[in-house]
């Protein structure tokens, strides 16, 4: 038997990499990367995560948007972050305080009026770089080698459609972009329809999708499978260093709502799930899909429409992440935080 074991692991790791083959080698080289985000608790652990691994991720700047709170607290907790990870030589732009089309929603019910809890937060020494996020992303993209930058986009995907719109050559400067946002399997977050990104600001995340990038999609779908725990928030706590108080901290108080919504026994660290993904892809499975956005006013506003099983027989436009090794995104979290103060 243990044989027949010994096969079927062998087949499993063989089927794994083939659907994550290209996505593995890719983690494995360095990626020059800019981080767009609504921090947002859930943001500044990916924010961490990110900034505490520049073997492997280059971070050419981060770009901040409205979402979870307004675009001045978004700017402020996203200079936090930088400071926290000892990384002030990457440069924090602001962006666009407002959806493309619908009214502003923000998620201070759930990330607090600073819109980040479980912390004191202050105005941190360095400030914002000079000049607009979109027109940072426009000329950085622009001037950039072919395919060669990685966009993760963890709030409300704004800045980068307002780019787009402006100069859709920019595309060439593009390698992927990774989003987390939307939900199929596992049902909205804001509505039962839609997940908070996508409802902030659907027509943002057409435009995206109409542009033709090589997209990933980090949903609930699979970020309501890495949760934590109390063992898991210990070994964060046990770091016994600012980052792991920080967010053992954070974290804490931010999966409160979740847990008490969705009766989990943890709570998802949605935008952190994307950073993962890409320092070890093979954490995570997934398959490329035809996705559809909803955009409609009604119930199904900001909705997207994963076709998993290909019913609609329309082509591919997404790589749609569905699982994740919830013990091996902690246990890489925990490693890189050990790196910070
Ligand atoms: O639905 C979760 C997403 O919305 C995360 O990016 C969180 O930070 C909020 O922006
Ligand atoms: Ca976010």
């Amino acid at each position: 038997m243990k044989g027949i074991s010994l096969l079927n692991g062998l087949l499993r790791g063989v089927v794994l990499m083939s659907v994550l083959g290209a996505a593995a080698v890719q983690g494995a080289e360095r990626r020059d990367l800019i981080i767009d985000t609504d921090p947002g608790a859930d943001d500044v652990v990916a924010l961490l995560l990110a900034l505490a691994s520049p073997e492997e991720l280059n971070v050419l700047a981060i770009t901040t948007v409205a979402g979870n709170v307004r675009l001045d607290k978004t700017s402020r907790n996203a200079r936090l972050a930088r400071e926290w990870a000892g990384r002030e030589e990457v440069p924090v732009y602001a962006g666009a305080p407002r959806p493309l089309v619908r009214t502003p929603i923000y998620a201070d019910n759930v990330h607090g009026q600073e819109g980040l809890p479980g912390v004191t937060v202050y105005e941190p020494a360095k400030g914002l770089a000079q000049g607009n996020a979109v027109d940072y992303l426009i000329r950085t993209l622009s001037q950039a080698p072919a395919h060669s930058i990685t966009i993760a986009m963890l709030g409300p995907q704004t800045n980068l459609a307002l780019a787009l719109t402006q100069a859709p050559e920019i595309t060439r400067g593009i390698k992927e972009v990774v989003v987390m946002g939307g939900a199929h399997f596992n049902g909205g977050n804001i509505t039962p329809a839609a997940e908070f990104n996508l409802f902030a600001d659907p027509h943002a995340a057409q435009v995206v999708l109409d542009s033709g990038v090589r997209l990933t999609y980090v949903p609930l779908d699979v970020t309501h499978k890495i949760l934590t725990s109390e063992a898991r928030l210990a070994q964060i706590a046990a770091l016994d260093n600012q980052a792991g108080k920080r967010v053992g901290d954070i974290l804490n108080e931010y999966v409160k709502l979740d847990m008490a919504h969705y009766g989990l026994p943890g709570g998802p660290v949605h935008d952190a799930s994307v950073i993962a993904w890409l320092l070890q892809p093979e954490l995570f499975t997934g398959r490329r899909i035809h996705m559809a956005i909803d955009s409609r006013e009604g119930i199904g506003f900001g909705q997207t429409v994963a076709d998993w099983y290909g019913t609609l027989k329309q082509p591919e436009n997404v790589l749609w992440v569905e699982n994740g090794d919830a013990q091996g995104f902690f246990d890489l979290l925990t490693r890189r935080l050990a790196r910070l103060k």
